[in-house]
């Protein structure tokens, strides 16, 4: 039985003071729910007040994402050991609109994983098509693409701490979501491609899915056995919606 992880990807929205009022809210009622584990990932500047609002709450942090480089002469740029010295145990990378909107490629997306595991960190590896790819019924081609290109540089200890997030473009910030068993069926497919490297590490794999996960949708997306909890963007930035989803997924 895997444990469920549900984690709020705030993305660029917020204020400093609108953040430590949100984290408090999902501490107290993370406190209710010691079968989940609790995720949120501030803004980097917001990260270090995150951290001290939860102190020993039960909440884990994470970044949105992190660089694919180690340290250096990177402008503007966070690394994974960053995070990890700021108090994240956890860190998204090859979110789409990191892929889309800032060119992140499977490459790229292979080595933040890289130093994220590195650091310590676990890597929630993102991977969904867009519209067009599932109606050419290329959704399996491109997340079995974006999946192996991360999976080829991992030994089988790595693969074992790495968290994979579906979440179909078509269906992040749009209000459509894939159906329950749109979802599964994906999930499935990629627990296969773990099974078929690393038959053991497969079962424990935590898959989450995301694409407008809200109150209303969550219990029945959370109910498939292939879903182990979900990536919450929108959804997040309100305490009640969001811990509303995390009790879906007891
Ligand atoms: P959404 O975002 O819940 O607002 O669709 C999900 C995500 O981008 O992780």
């Amino acid at each position: 039985m895997r444990r469920p992880f549900v984690a709020g990807n705030w993305k660029m929205n917020g204020s400093r003071a609108r953040a430590r009022v949100l984290v408090a809210g999902v501490c107290e009622g993370a406190r209710e729910l010691p079968e989940v584990d609790v995720g949120l990932c501030p803004p980097f500047v917001y990260v270090t007040d995150a951290g001290e609002v939860i102190g020993d709450a039960p909440v884990r942090l994470g970044g949105q994402t992190c660089a694919g480089v180690e340290y250096g002469a990177f402008t503007g740029e966070v690394s994974a050991y960053m995070l990890a010295d700021v108090g994240c145990s956890f860190v998204l990378v090859g979110h789409s609109e990191r892929r889309m909107l800032y060119g992140e490629d499977d490459a790229e997306v292979a080595e933040k994983a890289g130093f994220a595991l590195a650091a310590g960190l676990s890597p929630v590896v993102c991977v969904g098509e867009t519209l067009a790819e599932r109606e050419a019924e290329q959704t399996e081609a491109t997340v079995e693409r974006q999946l192996d290109a991360v999976m080829d540089r991992l030994d089988r200890d790595a693969l074992a701490r790495i968290v994979i997030a579906y979440e179909p473009v078509w269906a992040i910030g749009t209000g459509r979501t894939a159906t329950p068993a749109q979802a599964n069926a994906v999930h499935a497919f990629l627990r296969e491609r773990v099974a078929a490297r690393e038959p053991e590490v497969a079962a424990g794999v935590r898959i989450l899915y995301g694409g407008s996960v809200k109150p209303d949708n969550a219990a029945a997306l959370f109910a498939e056995p292939e879903v182990d909890g979900g990536l919450i963007g929108g959804a997040s930035l309100d305490v009640g919606q969001f811990l509303d989803i995390c009790r879906a997924a007891v």
